[in-house]
């Protein structure tokens, strides 16, 4: 019932308006036909700790995606802070935007966000994390099952067909793509020979936390420790940190996510097994889309749905496909713009880029 409401809402306001989405001329999105007052679409970013991904790959990308869409845009992030992202949707709310996207803090700080956005005619998408009962048009995102079972894969291909002591560093509990990364990478590593010696999610996927946590869970297993599923290249780096200052660091595999500056280095370096790599340009221009879509009134082109257990619907979704980045093809991610080579090839990792062909 909700749904309908919102999208009504939606159409109406469709009718108001006009948007072009080819223009690329102007910043404020003018594309000769189009009149001032095309949609604006709103979008609140998480934090800037869990992941370096949000203001170094996320906010360049959705910047040029809704410039080349021509498409107004205030893009803005909540610092980790649950009670800032409510104020800056009020704000983004009150100062007239017609589609407000989120990468919720926890689902139902999000789904009061959706609601009251819903009330106030604005429609609401899920970018990157599912809000658990929450009343989001679309969820764009890359499939996180599918990432788990990368990383299971990539951490299965580092041990070999051998018995192996495995420590699982969990992205956070309030994260709903936490539980599909574990998920994914269990599929795989459960049908292994390992052994699960220790397993905890990190609160808000802090990273010092993650160290902590990495260092009982060591503690704890006696050090018979032989491989670490990291959820993300955070965390990863949390425990190659603790493994170095017990001699292990390169010894012991360890995965991530996100394919970050570090991330890549510690593949090259081969401290890190492989990251994942969520191209950020193609998930930005997955949201343009469907947020041009809703500011037109028209349906987004989506790749399937995705069950909201919690509030029990489907809700029409647009999956991105991930990529596992080891040693071997770590010049994919440069190749596709997702890093700079020459952020990654610097001081020592210099020589490491010309090995793996970099430049
Ligand atoms: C994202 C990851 C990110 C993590 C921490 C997850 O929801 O999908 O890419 O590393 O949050 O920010």
């Amino acid at each position: 019932m909700k749904r309908k409401h919102s999208l009504f809402l939606v159409g109406m306001l469709s009718t108001a308006m006009t948007l072009t989405a080819c223009g690329n001329e102007s910043e404020g999105g003018e594309t000769g036909s189009a009149s001032e007052s095309e949609g604006k679409v709103g979008v609140i970013l998480p934090d800037t700790e869990s992941s370096v991904r949000w203001e170094s790959a996320d906010r360049p990308a959705l910047e040029a995606a809704f410039d080349e869409a021509g498409v107004d845009h205030d893009i803005q992030n909540a610092e980790g802070d649950a009670e800032k992202m409510t104020q800056i949707a009020d704000t983004m709310i009150g100062d007239g935007v017609t589609v407000l996207a989120i990468v919720n803090l926890d689902s139902e700080s999000g789904a009061a966000i959706q609601e009251k956005a819903e009330s106030q005619g604005v429609a609401t998408i899920d970018y990157d994390r599912l809000t658990l009962g929450g009343s989001a048009e679309y969820y764009v995102s890359f499939d996180n099952t599918v990432v788990g079972e990368l990383q299971g894969q990539g951490l299965a291909d580092c041990l070999g067909d051998k018995e192996a002591n495995i420590v699982y560093l969990n992205g956070s509990p309030t994260d709903n793509n936490a539980t599909l990364f574990a998920e994914g990478a269990h599929s795989v590593l459960d049908e292994m020979p390992y052994e699960n010696v220790g397993e905890q999610a990190v609160p808000e996927w802090d990273n010092e936390e993650a160290a902590t946590i990495f260092q009982q869970l060591y503690t704890a297993a006696d050090g018979k420790v032989d491989g670490v599923l990291a959820a993300n290249d955070g965390l990863g780096g949390a425990a190659i940190g603790v493994l170095e200052a017990n001699g292990q660091a390169g010894k012991v595999p360890v995965t991530g996510q996100d394919a970050t500056v570090e991330g890549l280095q510690n593949v090259l370096a081969g401290t890190q097994c492989m990251t994942v790599y969520k191209s950020a340009t193609q998930e930005a221009e997955a949201l343009a889309d469907a947020a041009i879509a809703l500011v037109k009134g028209e349906e987004a082109e989506t790749t399937g749905t995705v069950e909201d257990s919690e509030g029990g619907r489907d809700v029409p979704a647009i999956l991105l496909e991930p990529q596992s980045i080891t040693k071997d093809n770590v010049g994919d991610v440069i190749e596709d713009g997702g890093q700079k080579a020459e952020d990654v090839c610097v001081d020592e990792f210099a020589d490491l880029c010309a090995d793996a062909g970099i430049s």
